[in-house]
């Protein structure tokens, strides 16, 4: 599917009842242990908190792709006081390549040009080739490679990519 436009799903604010599922969200693609930087086992009632307190910053904005009722995807944003907002997002595995992400990343944009920022910026493994294929989509470029930079539970060190997007 092109253009995001995820049949049956809504892109939304999360709120507090979310809270649950969002958690359950991002434990279920941490245990695929291969995509994002939280790993598994996740501490769920702290990431209850954080994502509680989250809902309630002023320079944060989470959203939430809801297929009826089930949700499926997330997409959070922290915006710097320097303008730079930073993105992470997740869709869960069994709602992949359907264009969930995408409707969640243009809304993303959106969201953080109205929020006065002047670029968004993530960062991605180097293996991760669905979302580098998915921001270059959206016209985020290879800024740099942090070199054995994350040490993960394994002890292995594993490279970032760092990307950015311009808003202006
Ligand atoms: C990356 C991720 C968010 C993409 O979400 P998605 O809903 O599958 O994305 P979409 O269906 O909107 O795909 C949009 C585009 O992304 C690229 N893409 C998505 N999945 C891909 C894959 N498996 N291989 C190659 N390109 C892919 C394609 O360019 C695709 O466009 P196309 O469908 O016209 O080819 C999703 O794979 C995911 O949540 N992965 C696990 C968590 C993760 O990696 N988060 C990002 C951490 S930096």
């Amino acid at each position: 599917m092109t253009g995001g436009s995820a049949a049956g799903v809504t892109v939304r604010p999360a709120r507090e009842e979310d809270i649950d599922a969002m958690v359950d969200l991002l434990a279920a693609v941490a245990e695929e242990g291969r995509w994002i930087g939280t790993e598994a086992p996740v501490d769920r009632e702290r990431r209850r908190r954080r994502y509680a307190e989250d809902l309630q910053r002023d320079n944060t904005v989470v959203l939430v792709a809801d297929a009826g009722g089930e949700l499926v995807g997330e997409l959070g944003l922290i915006l710097a006081r320097y303008g730079v907002a930073d993105l992470g997002m997740l869709v869960a595995a069994g709602w992949r390549q359907r264009g969930v992400g995408s409707a969640l990343l243009r809304a993303g944009i959106d969201r953080a040009r109205q929020a006065g920022a002047h670029k968004i910026a993530l960062q991605v493994w180097p293996h991760n080739r669905a979302a580098i294929a998915l921001y270059e989509r959206f016209g985020f470029q290879r800024e740099g490679r942090l070199r054995r930079h994350y040490r993960r539970r394994s002890g292995e060190l594993w490279d970032a990519i760092v990307m950015g997007l311009p808003l202006e």
